[in-house]
């Protein structure tokens, strides 16, 4: 009887939530687009935290600048798919602006990407005594697109 009322119980939640959160070309629940997008986020941030770390000379690994600026640049290249429409259902800090101004929002991560790729190549060139103004650079992306779109 027990077993019954739990399959019944578990059986109806999945129906609800599969109902209630799919959307999207690809069926992604909205619960795991959004997690996934918070994932991704978390990844270039601590790759820009550990590129801090080795530019203000707190570690040295100089083998390691390259690989976190060139993740950091793979990471944002994620940004504009990872807020598909309807993406703003659950437990996010994205805020509905995203969607009425897509446009805006993309150039806001493609100005990411570009200061990102400045960080690579300077790197690529030994010249990292500009790395820590690149790295002011890349922090106002990250803040101008928060400041607009980011529930704080
Ligand atoms: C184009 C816009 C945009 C840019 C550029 C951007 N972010 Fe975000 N970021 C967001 C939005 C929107 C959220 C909220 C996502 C959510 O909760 O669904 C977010 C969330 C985060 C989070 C929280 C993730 C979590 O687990 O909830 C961190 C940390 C973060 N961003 C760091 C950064 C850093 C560091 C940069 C720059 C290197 C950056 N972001 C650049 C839009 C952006």
């Amino acid at each position: 009887m027990k077993k019954t009322v739990l399959l019944f119980t578990l059986s109806l939640s999945f129906l609800f939530s599969s109902v209630s959160f799919a959307f999207g070309p690809d069926g992604d629940s909205s619960e795991n687009v959004i997690k996934y997008r918070q994932y991704v986020m978390t990844a270039m941030s601590n790759h820009f935290k550990a590129l801090k770390f080795l530019a203000t000379g707190r570690i040295s690994q100089p083998d390691q600048w390259l690989p976190h600026a060139r993740s950091m640049v793979d990471m944002a290249n994620m940004i504009e798919s990872a807020f598909p429409p309807e993406s703003d259902f659950g437990d996010t800090e994205a805020k509905e602006e995203i969607w009425e101004n897509k446009g805006d929002f993309n150039q806001k991560a493609l100005k990411l990407i570009k200061a990102s790729e400045t960080m690579v190549r300077l790197i690529k060139a030994n010249e990292r005594d500009k790395a820590l103004e690149q790295i002011k650079e890349i922090s106002n992306t990250c803040k101008a697109c928060h400041k607009k779109y980011r529930e704080l």
